[in-house]
């Protein structure tokens, strides 16, 4: 890229998972954000069922509560960079270069790894993490593993896939009783989002319905020991080798559980307490216990942590988002701002970071 050039950034949102809706306003606030004397903004949604339109049908799309279900209308060439998008016009195909990919997905297709790999594949610098950290990031069974390996405190757990859970209930049963697991319990689907899912059971018959709820979201189940009344305390990550940390923030709700009546449906905003009102020494620890979870899943760009405090005082890693929420009254900007950094500023650093990431990874000697 020429210096007296914009650059130019593809946009991808909207996408096959729950958070299609969400992912259309973080895009919104996203494009709104960045700074057009530095950027061109090339727009690309994707529908429901997949299907990616072109810049000028996205444009459209973006004003959408949903993006419409209309004909393809961007094309990707593998391996050819800056040069790998085609564009529909007429009858014909266009180049049409770009600079780098900044998708705006959340959830499955979009945090997991899988559009990373696609960006891999392209050789495009992208925005956030690569396809590994993002994998983790996705998979609260797998996360916990690497986290508790790391001596990174997670709640007592246990998985199961639901092929076992179909088969032999008594088996994990077992497990639960092996590893100590008292009631209540959470039961989560191992990839998904937005609370979708989850269940809280008090007791085996509530655990039943729990398991066969998270079973019809997921191959893998997690069950895990409930922390009573806990905090919910959440941290800005941005980085890549020596990341940074926003000021920690307290979200309050007014149910048993952050559910996904309380984040959607109810129809008040949660109320954040940013910074959260937090004893200095606690502060430090959860600064210190999001750096070593970033660096354990080998993340990038950026992330927002989540942390239960129990009213014991104890401190527990509760997941990490790679592509948090981040239209303009999103948590995570919002702690960003607490820390002094602009939404257009948190934007600039992560357009730095994919293009510091990239041009490391191109100096790195292939092994054929
Ligand atoms: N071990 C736990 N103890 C207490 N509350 C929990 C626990 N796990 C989850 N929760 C509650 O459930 C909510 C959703 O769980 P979480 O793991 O964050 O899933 P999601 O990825 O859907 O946000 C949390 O915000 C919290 O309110
Ligand atoms: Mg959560």
């Amino acid at each position: 890229m020429s210096n007296d050039k914009k650059m130019k950034i593809a946009v991808l949102f909207g996408g096959r998972s729950a958070e299609h809706e969400v992912s259309i306003r973080s895009a919104r606030s996203i494009i709104g954000g960045l700074n057009k004397d530095e950027y061109e903004i090339v727009p690309i949604a994707i529908s429901r069922k997949g299907v990616w339109l072109s810049p000028e049908d996205s444009l459209q799309a973006l004003q959408c509560e949903r993006v419409p279900e209309l004909e393809c209308g961007v094309w990707f060439t593998p391996g050819a960079g800056e040069e790998a998008l085609r564009v529909r016009a007429g009858e014909t195909m266009q180049s049409m270069h770009i600079d780098m990919i900044f998708p705006v997905l959340h959830g499955t297709f979009g945090e997991d790894g899988t559009i990373q790999g696609l960006c891999e594949m392209l050789n495009i610098p992208y925005v956030g993490a690569g396809v590994v950290g993002s994998a983790l990031g996705m998979d609260k069974v797998l996360a916990k593993d690497v986290w508790a390996f790391n001596g990174i405190p997670v709640t007592p757990y246990v998985s199961a896939l639901r092929t076992e859970w179909q088969s032999d209930q008594g088996a994990v049963m077992v497990r639960c009783k092996e590893k100590g697991l008292g009631w209540p319990r959470f039961v989560k689907p191992a990839n998904a989002g937005s609370s979708v899912g989850i269940s809280k059971a008090h007791n085996y018959a509530e655990f039943v319905e729990a398991m066969n709820l998270a079973a019809q979201y997921d191959r893998k189940i997690l069950i895990e020991e409930a922390v009573e009344s806990p905090r919910e305390i959440e941290i800005g990550v941005i980085g890549n080798d020596e990341p940074e940390c926003s000021v920690p923030g307290q979200i309050c709700y007014d149910r048993e559980f952050y559910d996904y009546e309380a984040k959607y449906l109810s129809g008040d905003d949660p109320i954040m307490h940013i910074p959260a009102d937090l004893p200095k020494e606690m502060t430090e620890m959860i600064v210190d216990f999001a750096k070593r979870a970033w660096r354990a899943l080998d993340l990038n760009g950026m992330g927002r942590v989540d942390f239960l405090l129990g009213n014991d005082g104890r401190l527990w890693l509760n997941e990490v988002n790679t592509l948090p929420g981040f239209t303009v009254i999103s948590m995570f900007n919002r702690l960003w701002a607490g820390a002094g950094v602009s939404y257009s500023e948190l934007l600039d650093r992560l357009i730095a970071y994919a293009q510091e990431r990239y041009e490391i990874r191109q100096g790195l000697n292939v092994i054929h």
